[in-house]
């Protein structure tokens, strides 16, 4: 059962979104985005709730496959499947055997081959290494920084709001370049490295986004700033079984593999949808699983080359509600009756 101070901050994390989605609707995403970073209150207290909630009270729930506290050791252990447990090299020679089927294929039906070989010989040389060096690991919307208290990983936490030991960073804006450069006092991050991360990971991250194509930015810039071969780990909230947004998680798969991604891992627990990326060598070998797809009519609808869809992107506000929702944040500050989460109030 929740608590009151637990409903309190579920309010709070359930208000930020409503407000900052309303806005997206009335102004469109990059004044909503605007707007939305001006509030520092808002932000601050945001991150205060958010944290309380990680820690305090979902953390009292943590058998094994229930409620979302669970999501911080699912994505520790793919990484050590994935890096130290022979995961990656697996991955490899799959990849490796696609490609070497596509080669095969007549000139006409297949795609220019889109990777370099210097990329190809850098994998090779790193998996030697990984069992020896630490996982560099981003993980983006970090908000308590809860992947630090592992050894095995070298972890870059960027908030928005940062927490003692995360850097300052919008993802959606962030330069992305030859190396990582700081603010001169070290707490906020300009420039993150092209091609440096082992894994970049997305927890709770894509349904703080209002607008479908800031997720699809999200998701492009971890491609640019992870290694070939690295991955890319997505936790997404959904308390309903498995099958109810079945075709949204279609469509991601299909939008990550025109991007040149392939996706490795898919499990569904009680709250959550778990996703493992990897960005492919071979970008063809990525999207060759978007062009196998025989889609319905009502599937194509859904697959987009540059969004990414969350269920809320197809519930329908009234302006006048709208407007209330707008109205009602500049009397007392934060709404508090919003359940725009697909989360279900239990979870809370
Ligand atoms: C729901 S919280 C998730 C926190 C944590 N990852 C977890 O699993 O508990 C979403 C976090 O993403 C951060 N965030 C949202 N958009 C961001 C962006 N563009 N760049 C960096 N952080 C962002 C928010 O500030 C917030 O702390």
């Amino acid at each position: 059962m929740a608590t009151e101070e637990h409903k309190r901050l579920a309010d709070v994390v359930k208000g930020t979104h409503a407000l900052l989605r309303a806005e997206y609707h009335q102004y469109g995403a990059k004044i909503a985005w605007e707007r939305h970073l001006a509030r520092n209150d808002v932000l601050q207290e945001y991150a205060a709730s958010m944290q309380k909630l990680a820690v305090k009270c979902w953390a009292n729930n943590n058998s094994k496959r229930d409620g979302t506290y669970c999501r911080v050791e699912w994505i520790k252990t793919q990484c050590k499947e994935y890096f130290l447990s022979g995961g990656k090299e697996k991955y490899d020679k799959r990849e490796q055997d696609i490609n070497t089927k596509i080669s095969l294929l007549p000139e006409n039906s297949r795609v220019e081959n889109q990777t370099c070989e210097n990329d190809r010989i850098d994998m090779e040389n790193e998996s030697l290494n990984f069992h020896e060096q630490r996982l560099s690991i981003l993980d983006v919307g970090s908000c308590y920084n809860p992947l630090s208290t592992d050894n095995a990983f070298d972890v870059t936490a960027i908030d928005l709001t940062p927490a003692a030991g995360i850097f300052k960073c919008d993802f959606l804006n962030v330069a992305i370049g030859k190396e990582k450069v700081l603010s001169w006092d070290t707490q906020e991050i300009h420039q993150l490295p092209a091609n440096f991360f082992d894994s970049v990971v997305f927890s709770l991250l894509l349904e703080y986004l209002p607008c479908p194509k800031q997720r699809y930015v999200c998701c492009r810039n971890a491609y640019d700033v992870l290694k070939s071969g690295g991955i890319l780990i997505i936790v997404s909230p959904d308390s309903k079984h498995v099958g109810a947004n079945a075709r949204l998680m279609k469509s991601w798969r299909y939008t990550l593999s025109k991007m040149g991604f392939m996706r490795i891992k898919y499990e569904k627990l009680r709250h959550i949808h778990c996703l493992v990326f990897r960005k492919c060598v071979w970008k063809d070998v990525a999207i060759r699983w978007s062009k196998l797809q025989n889609f319905s009519e009502t599937d194509r609808k859904y697959m987009s080359e540059t969004e990414i869809f969350i269920p809320q992107d197809f519930q329908t506000i009234c302006f006048k509600e709208k407007q209330e929702r707008l109205d009602k944040y500049d009397e007392i500050h934060l709404a508090t009756a919003f359940s725009e989460l697909p989360f279900n109030n239990e979870m809370f």
